[in-house]
């Protein structure tokens, strides 16, 4: 689809004068277009992709508390009020920046059980068996976001947990109007859901899914809620939760034991550093997406994109091919770092990035199949979800965490009142097989019990001149960290501002398949024709709102020291809050 630029007053007249000005209208177009302004603020502001967990995030700030009080609060109200991301059932990754003090890495990505096997998914013959890795209970992996909670607040926060428990818990019990989006969503997974019959007794009434205007009550939940309130990490993983989700899993062929939930550790670290053009990118280490943000900004730095102007041909190409480097080395190199020896010193040095730079033809796309074999991109539904909170201290932290698909499994344990995540198809789950994005992954990511599967999460916290800059991240399965990638381009080299650096149309490449994906009006007409006469091949995604493309709800910062809050555009039903 060859989407130009939307319409703009006296168009014509101003394109004309703007390339005798040297700039390319686009570039132009995403810097004044009427993406809705930031929220400005100058002490505190809290970014989510649902507005009612905004609020409960901006409340905790407002009275005192700490970023991470905020994150906390915000984590487990996103747990009910966005039911298909938010969640108890999941795993995620936290970046925290203290206004002083070591920046820190929160991994409570979930694990994969005790008794899981390389090939848990495979039929006799070794092939891969339908849907067992994602709609199954055997897909389910051992969830770490009650772990990850508890122990950001522990370590980093000031309230008592019941007071930061207690806006998600009167969320559940009292209940919430359900907004379109929130309708949309369920109508969208309807079918699948209606298979839960815990999951039918909350989100359905009279056999079909709770409508826009319906009152979504979900009181198993609160009382869930209540009991971490009451006992915390321990509730859930040595109480009746745990063993409420084992006894559901044994009944229907899932692998789960009390041991694993027993054994589940979040784990601490500092995060992936990387520089690029001033700025630091403090960023998720593996499992995470990190180092592929930075191995794809230590390519790029090799190119004065700002100069070649905002999704030019010349931009489009290095950026793609930057990208597709560093999806290849991702799939082939990456995993859980506690199970297998990664060369990421290798991957992220200056030297390597060279040696890529000098295999970039300047006008000539690299058939992915030089670069390494790999197959077809099949999309999924996404379930994740990013949050970004700035406190009146000046400390940072940006989440994300998922799912993974759309509500999961879809499954519910009895008495839990929450979805069980189907993270297990993000390992290798057979050799050459894609994942639900499309990522075909080498043997480093196979299977093994206690193993987090990589993931393409990327929370990212940016800092110029050592302040804080960028909080950002996003949910889109494969495209999170490209997305992530591009908020920092559009700001540090094309300098657009806040809005249009998260709401700017994106595009997207991930080494296979070969093809370029991009977002309705990413390119004009004629940075396409060029680009494929470089050789590129293109293929449209799906428009906004469809949550396709990741929202990267983030806060940038002003050299002035104002917080621009940036829901976007893309999640209407999201929002910023500022103080
Ligand atoms: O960890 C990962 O990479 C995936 N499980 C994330 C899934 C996702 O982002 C779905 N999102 N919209």
């Amino acid at each position: 689809m060859n989407q130009e630029f939307p319409e703009y007053p006296d168009m014509t007249r101003l394109i004309g004068l703007l390339i005798l000005a040297g700039m390319t209208p686009l570039a132009v177009f995403a810097r004044t277009a009427s993406y809705p302004p930031p929220v400005l603020a100058r002490h505190a502001m809290v970014v989510t992709a649902e507005r009612q967990a905004t609020r409960v995030g901006l409340a905790v700030l407002r009275s005192g508390g700490n970023a991470v009080d905020a994150a906390v609060a915000v984590g487990y109200a996103l747990a009910v009020t966005d039911p298909c991301c938010g969640n108890l059932g999941g795993g995620g990754f936290m970046i925290y920046r203290p206004a002083h003090g070591a920046a820190r890495f929160l991994d409570f990505r979930e694990v994969a059980p005790q008794a899981a096997t390389p090939d848990l998914y495979l039929n006799r013959k070794g092939e891969p068996i339908p849907g067992l890795s994602l709609y199954s209970w055997k897909a389910i992996g051992v969830p770490g976001t009650v772990a990850g909670l508890e122990e950001a607040r522990r370590l980093w926060g000031t309230w008592p947990r019941a007071r930061l428990l207690a806006p998600a818990i009167r969320l559940a019990r009292l209940g919430f109007v359900l907004s379109p989006d929130d309708a949309k969503l369920l109508a969208g997974d309807a079918r699948r859901l209606a298979q839960d019959p815990y999951a039918v007794r909350i989100f359905f009434s009279h056999g079909r899914p709770l409508g826009a205007g319906a009152l979504l009550r979900q009181p198993t939940l609160a009382k869930t809620l209540a009991r971490i309130a009451r006992g915390g990490a321990r509730a859930f993983y040595e109480g009746p939760i745990a063993r409420a989700i084992v006894k559901a899993s044994r009944r229907h062929g899932g692998i789960l034991s009390l041991a694993d939930f027993l054994d589940y550790r979040p784990v601490v670290t500092r995060p992936l550093r990387c520089r690029y053009r001033g700025v630091e990118v403090l960023t998720a280490p593996p499992p995470g997406g990190g180092a592929t943000l930075c191995e794809m900004l230590d390519i790029l730095r090799g190119y004065p994109l700002g100069r070649y102007g905002f999704h030019s041909a010349l931009s489009v190409h290095f950026i793609t091919e930057a990208m597709r480097w560093a999806y290849a080395d991702r799939n082939t190199f990456l995993g859980d770092p506690a199970f297998v020896r990664m060369p990421l010193r290798r991957l992220l040095s200056q030297a390597y990035a060279r040696s890529i730079r000098k295999r970039i033809a300047p006008r000539r796309a690299t058939p992915s199949a030089d670069v390494r074999p790999g197959i077809t991109l099949d999309h999924e539904g996404h379930d994740t979800t990013q949050y970004s909170i700035v406190d009146r201290f000046g400390n940072a932290v940006s989440v994300t965490y998922t799912l993974n698909t759309f509500f999961g499994t879809g499954f519910m344990a009895p008495h839990t009142g929450f979805f069980l995540n189907n993270e297990m198809d993000d390992f290798t789950t057979a050799p050459d097989h894609p994942n639900a994005y499309g990522l075909v992954q080498g043997p480093v990511n196979a299977i093994a019990p206690g193993k987090r599967p990589l993931s393409s999460m990327t929370p990212t916290i940016v800092t110029r001149k050592g302040r804080l800059f960028i909080v950002t991240g996003s949910p889109g399965g494969s495209t999170i960290t490209t997305t992530v990638l591009q908020v920092i381009l559009n700001l540090v080299d094309y300098h657009l501002g806040a809005s249009a650096a998260v709401d700017a149309p994106r595009f997207h490449m991930q080494w296979q398949p070969d093809v370029i994906y991009y977002e309705p009006g990413a390119f004009s007409k004629r940075t396409m024709d060029q680009l494929r006469d470089w050789g590129y091949r293109f293929r449209a995604g799906s428009p906004w709102g469809s949550r396709s493309w990741g929202d990267a709800e983030s806060v940038i910062v002003t050299p002035s020291g104002w917080l621009e809050g940036v829901n976007d555009l893309r999640y209407p039903a999201g929002l910023a809050l500022g103080d």
